[in-house]
């Protein structure tokens, strides 16, 4: 079977959040399935830069105005790329959606209608496009309206982000009139790219079974979830994975000590490293980390409120994370309020995120909604036991240690009902009871670390699904 995967991002090439860490996970996870994955990318600088050798595809020279081809690669893991060399829309210095100041390009409906339209011009080799978040959504759209054989399958990594521009712009997507419509890419006089994409793509999933049960709701599906409820029988819940070669603290490289569950006492030289990269005291009580987006899906203004409390108990927390400058604004504030026990790194990086996996004891994450997460499962695969939300993918992927669940030895972590004040710092309170029973807290680690989160699972599910799609 042959699938191409449509998106912004992927790891290696060019990641913004987990988005990036699936859309790179799925080729060799699928490749288990007798599913033979391309990804077809935006020719950001970092992507062109990355790839060796390319050879045209035959035929594209400008799409939506633009000059624009198509480059076929491999990477030098084996993987298959298509690249939509396009300059003009994507040869930018800046971020893949916005400009250095954090500003979204003007033009980001005309450079990711073109990604769309891209994948439908090459359909025509591919079984089925599986097309990930608004950035890519244009591709069924593109397919219903212009014609393809292929079967298609949209994923929904947030529905928060829909791609919704002015109606202005509908004349200048090269659709016919009847795009126009309910059935097509009109959303509120506006042109909705999500929604569109919605209605028009033969199957719907999205990255966890409970957030696929939440975006039926008002208080969840953004404006959508009557979309959602419409289509609500071709829309699927599929858990994302975690890539082992990437998160494996057996063998990380980017760890001070490598461990595993046997072995839960080197974990200690990562916690030095961890108190050292953020001008931490050196401690034995409870080092909490969080390594996320600064914004108010991720409740990080709730984390704002409990930081006085987190510390006043003997903890300590370590923040890296980029995003909203008021919340980082806030944190400085708080960290000039604690010195030593409250560390801040704003920015993006990689390696210290895998440390911080390995040295945190516990990692903090209050969501107001997580379509899945996906630093719970890297906490739960190192030992760096998640505090959570009940929401979404978070809710699918922690037992909350409750008296029953810790007799039956299935805790793995601490969850909150809500994201407010009094469930996270009751959270908290709870996580530091928990620490303080050496014995316990080792048992909830190696409870997590046992738990299988690895593509296997998920990947039968997508394969089956794509079976299903295209036979239909
Ligand atoms: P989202 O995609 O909503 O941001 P996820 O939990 O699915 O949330 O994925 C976030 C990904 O980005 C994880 O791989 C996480 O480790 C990574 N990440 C988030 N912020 C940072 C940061 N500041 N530095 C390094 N990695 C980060
Ligand atoms: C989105 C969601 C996150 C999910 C990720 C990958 O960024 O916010 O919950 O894990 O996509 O699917």
């Amino acid at each position: 079977l042959k699938v191409l995967s449509v998106a912004s991002e992927a790891v290696p090439l060019i990641k913004t959040g987990g988005l990036a860490d699936v859309v790179g996970a799925l080729p060799a996870a699928l490749a288990g399935q007798g599913v033979e994955m391309t990804t077809l990318l935006p020719g950001f600088p970092a992507v062109l830069d990355a790839i060796r050798k390319p050879r045209k595809v035959p035929g594209i020279e400008n799409l939506l105005g633009e000059p624009a081809r198509i480059l076929s690669a491999r990477l030098d893991d084996g993987r298959r790329l298509l690249v939509l060399d396009a300059p003009n829309y994507f040869a930018r210095a800046g971020g893949p959606y916005g400009d250095t100041n954090g500003a979204d390009w003007h033009d980001n409906w005309r450079r990711f209608a073109a990604l769309g339209l891209a994948a439908q011009e090459v359909s025509a080799k591919f079984d089925l496009v599986h097309a990930h978040d608004w950035q890519a959504a244009m591709a069924p759209v593109y397919m219903r309206y212009r014609g393809s054989q292929a079967a298609s399958v949209l994923t929904i990594h947030n529905i928060a982000f829909q791609g919704f521009f002015g109606g202005e712009v509908f004349a200048r997507l090269a659709l016919p009139d009847a795009a126009w419509s309910l059935d097509g890419v009109e959303f509120h006089g506006g042109v909705g790219m999500l929604k569109g994409g919605m209605v028009c793509a033969d199957a719907i999933t999205t990255v966890s079974p409970t957030y696929a049960r939440e975006i039926h709701t008002g208080r969840f599906g953004m404006g959508l979830d009557g979309v959602v409820r419409a289509r609500s029988h071709l829309v699927h819940g599929i858990l994302n994975g975690i890539d082992r070669a990437e998160w494996n603290p057996a063998v990380d490289p980017h760890l001070a000590a490598p461990f595993d569950a046997k072995h839960l006492a080197r974990r200690k030289a990562n916690k030095r490293a961890v108190e050292a990269a953020f001008g931490l005291e050196e401690g034995e009580g409870p080092l909490f980390v969080v390594i996320s987006r600064l914004t108010w899906q991720k409740g990080i203004d709730v984390l704002l409120e409990v930081i006085d409390h987190l510390v006043g108990l003997g903890g300590r927390l370590a923040l890296l994370g980029a995003g909203d400058l008021a919340l980082e604004a806030g944190l400085v504030e708080a960290a000039q309020r604690h010195p030593q026990r409250v560390g801040l790194k704003f920015g993006y990086d990689e390696p210290l995120a895998h440390l911080m996996q390995g040295g945190g004891d516990a990692i903090l994450i209050p969501s107001r909604f997580e379509p899945c997460g996906l630093t719970q499962l890297y906490g739960l695969a190192y030992g760096c036991v998640p505090i959570v939300t009940r929401t979404g993918g978070l809710a699918d992927t922690v037992i909350d240690a409750n008296p029953a669940a810790l007799a039956a030895r299935t805790a793995t972590g601490v969850v909150l009902n809500e994201a407010n004040y009094d469930e996270l710092s009751l959270a908290i309170t709870r996580a530091i009871r928990l620490y303080e029973d050496k014995a316990g807290w080792a048992r909830i680690q190696k409870t997590g670390m046992a738990a299988d989160f690895g593509w296997d699972a998920s990947a039968a599910q997508y394969a089956a699904l794509y079976r299903q799609l295209v036979r239909a």
